[in-house]
């Protein structure tokens, strides 16, 4: 499912970006850059832990 429908961007790939600034998170999938209307629902999926089998992109960046 899309997390932001501006830029196709996935509540999987939000989801990647956990424990992530939402400026971090626009910079890196340009989700939340166009109408704005996704923003409250991006942080709160940035703000989920991620579910089992999900990596984090902090995780994989070590
Ligand atoms: S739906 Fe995300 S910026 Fe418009």
């Amino acid at each position: 499912m899309y997390a932001c429908i501006c830029h196709a961007v996935t509540e999987q790939q939000v989801r990647a970006c956990a424990g992530q600034r939402l400026g971090e998170v626009v910079s890196a999938t340009r989700a939340g850059s166009g109408c704005g209307s996704c923003v409250r629902r991006l942080r709160s999926l940035i703000e989920q832990p991620a579910a089992p089998g999900e990596r984090r992109a902090a995780d994989r960046a070590a």
